[in-house]
């Protein structure tokens, strides 16, 4: 029964599945270069509310670098490369972002990661991700990196199937969870994000998901 001692561990982190692996205070070191990243990519491309096909708009509020950006809308989920605010291409992805997942990826066993694309979430206290799969990427074989920046946050780690029910793994600032090979595909969220700030990122949570997305 795997399944019930990964999702019954009492406290700390669960253990991961594998092709998961959480490396802790990994981004810390790269605090300023990626603030400095997201201020240049938040100028170009604003920071905006998205709706769900269904109608609902999202409480993460998001915006995207590289060359395609996630999106979601009226008529679903899907990667453009023309940020359809501004009808210009998504920003370029910061050298920093590119340098730290391909280093974060190596670090977990996945060597010659790069990506081409990040969404980057902001999730101000009370903002929540419900669990999905990342299915929109061109390149599933390649794994995904998501850094932790600011609040702390519990992310919801399921299984291959949405029915599982999913681990708590608590997230600190400078955090990095990379997913691939056989977990690439695994349902995953974030809990609603509790009140609080940051001394560097403040009252917020700023999550970067590098992922290799775009066509060929
Ligand atoms: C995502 O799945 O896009 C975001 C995950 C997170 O915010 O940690
Ligand atoms: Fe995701």
């Amino acid at each position: 029964m795997i399944e019930l001692d990964l999702f019954e561990a009492p406290g700390g982190v669960p253990p991961l599945p594998p092709g998961v692996r959480l490396l802790e205070g990994f981004a810390a070191p790269w605090e300023p270069a990626l603030l400095t990243g997201i201020e240049q990519v938040v100028a170009e491309a604003p920071y905006r509310h998205m709706i769900t096909p269904g109608g609902q708009c999202m409480s993460v509020a998001m915006t995207n670098c590289g060359s395609a950006g996630w999106i979601s809308d009226r008529s679903g989920y899907r990667y453009t490369r023309i940020d359809p605010h501004s009808g210009h291409p998504w920003p370029t992805l910061p050298e920093s972002f590119s340098t730290l997942a391909r280093q974060a990826a190596e670090a977990a066993g996945f060597t010659g990661f790069a990506p081409d694309a990040c969404l980057i979430n902001r999730y101000a206290p009370g903002a929540r991700m419900s669990l999905h799969q990342d299915r929109d990427e061109h390149d599933l074989a390649a794994p995904i990196v998501s850094v932790s920046l600011g609040l702390p946050a519990v992310f919801l780690l399921g299984g291959l199937e949405r029915r599982a029910r999913p681990a708590r793994l608590p997230l600190s600032h400078g955090d990095v969870i990379v997913w691939g090979g056989a977990s690439r595909m695994i349902f995953h969220g974030v809990a609603p994000v509790a009140e609080g700030l940051h001394p560097g990122v403040g009252r917020q949570r700023i999550n970067l998901t590098l992922r290799r997305a775009a066509p060929a």
